[in-house]
């Protein structure tokens, strides 16, 4: 059996990638296009393994899906592959709209006509997993309730929209044409692989390099911190037993301010690699907000614990020491991604031509 998998080069795809293959004998195919976000080094430990098939091309190339679902016939796929970044959505937009909203449309589309060929177990057991993020649901005063599946969509940013746009998508594929999807809205990952340009792994770096820990606003905006494999976990877990049609919210209930975070992350590091220089906390430097920047965001998570008996195995206090040490730990890692030198890893270990 075979799962495709979009984006699997990514964060949270590549982790999902190595969980998966850690915890089932399936084979996982892989389509990326390997944008500045997809890193294949953090695949390095499959190089060999026959069961990660690596596809290198883009969810919006309608032909390239096709021939990818008719060579390898999934039973199943996972969607990670969007572009992610908040703070790119807003200078650039155009991207997020084209991978994922004409991207997630065009896979539906491909995973349609897929679906269509299936008979009898293997029709109704198809899935198609929409990975989706709880910024769909916009932004919390203090004392709202966290988000439950039920609240209405109000996303913020050109990201949030697209997203949100991608939900529906999804949402009426099931609705008009039957195809058998399942949808979690997650709230922040962290943990390994984690591209610096996101809160958690830019202050670890840039408090190792000495440089500035940028607090955007006044720093008191709320996120809800799930570890990167308790996403994985949650999303195993809806593959196999979620509802068709349904969505579900995935959190870790902790909910913690963007300066909690940091003097969180300075605290473990003067305790980890003490700088002689002082405290880390000395690089804190409140620079101007995000446009448009959302409050609070929080996931109320108890229908998947209740349909499905998910839970997070981290509590944020052990992720986030884990998550430190894994930087620490993956120094070269980091100087790849930091002089590009990550890009070359295709080249080099795949030849030329899948680099082009
Ligand atoms: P990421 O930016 O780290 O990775 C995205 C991956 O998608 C990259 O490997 C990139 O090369 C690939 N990709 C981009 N455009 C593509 C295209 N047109 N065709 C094929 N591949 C393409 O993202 P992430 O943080 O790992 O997020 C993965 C998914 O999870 C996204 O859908 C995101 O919306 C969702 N999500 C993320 C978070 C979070 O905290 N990071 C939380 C909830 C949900
Ligand atoms: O909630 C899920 C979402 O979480 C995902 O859908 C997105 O893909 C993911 O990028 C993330 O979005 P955020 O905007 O919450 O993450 P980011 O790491 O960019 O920012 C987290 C908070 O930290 C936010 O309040 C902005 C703030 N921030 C961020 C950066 C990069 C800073 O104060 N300084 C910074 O330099």
């Amino acid at each position: 059996m075979t799962i495709l998998v979009t984006g699997g080069a990514g964060f949270i795809g590549s982790n999902f990638v190595l969980d998966w293959l850690a915890q089932s004998d399936e084979t996982v195919v892989n389509l990326d296009a390997l944008t500045y976000a997809g890193n294949l080094e953090n695949l390095a430990s499959l190089n060999g393994n026959p069961r990660h098939v690596f596809v290198k091309g883009d969810i919006c190339d309608r032909a390239l899906v096709d021939a990818t679902l008719a060579q390898h016939r999934p039973r199943a796929i996972v969607h990670f592959a969007a572009e992610s970044h908040v703070d790119r959505s807003i200078h650039g937009p155009g991207a997020f709209m084209r991978t994922n909203i004409d991207g997630t449309f065009t896979l539906l589309e491909a995973a349609r006509g897929l679906w269509s060929t299936l008979e009898g177990d293997a029709k109704a057991s198809f899935r198609f997993h929409h990975v989706s993020t709880d910024e769909v649901y916009g932004s919390l005063s203090p004392t709202d309730p966290a988000f439950a599946e039920t609240k209405g969509f109000e996303p913020n940013s050109p990201y949030s929209a697209s997203k949100a746009a991608s939900d529906h998508l999804v949402r009426a594929w099931h609705h008009t044409y039957g195809l058998p999807v399942v949808t979690t809205n997650c709230s922040n990952n962290y943990g390994p692989y984690h591209f610096p340009e996101k809160l958690i792994p830019l202050m670890i770096v840039n408090a190792l390099a000495g440089k500035a820990l940028p607090i955007y606003g006044d720093g008191q905006n709320v996120r809800d911190w799930l570890y990167v494999r308790d996403h994985a976990s949650a999303i195993r877990a809806v593959l196999a037993g979620g509802r068709v049609g349904e969505t579900y919210n995935i959190g870790g209930w902790n909910e913690k301010t963007n300066m909690e975070i940091v003097h969180t992350i300075c605290a473990l590091l003067d305790e980890l690699k003490p700088d002689p220089a002082g405290s880390y906390q000395r690089l804190i430097t409140y620079v101007k907000d995000r446009p448009g920047h959302d409050r609070r965001y929080a996931i109320d998570a108890r229908k998947v614990e209740r349909e499905l008996g998910w839970r997070p195995a981290e509590t944020f206090d052990t992720g986030i020491r884990k998550t430190v040490q894994w930087y620490l730990d993956h120094a070269g890692w980091v100087a790849n991604v930091q002089s590009g030198g990550y890009r070359d890893w295709v080249a080099k270990n795949y030849g030329e031509a899948a680099a082009a």
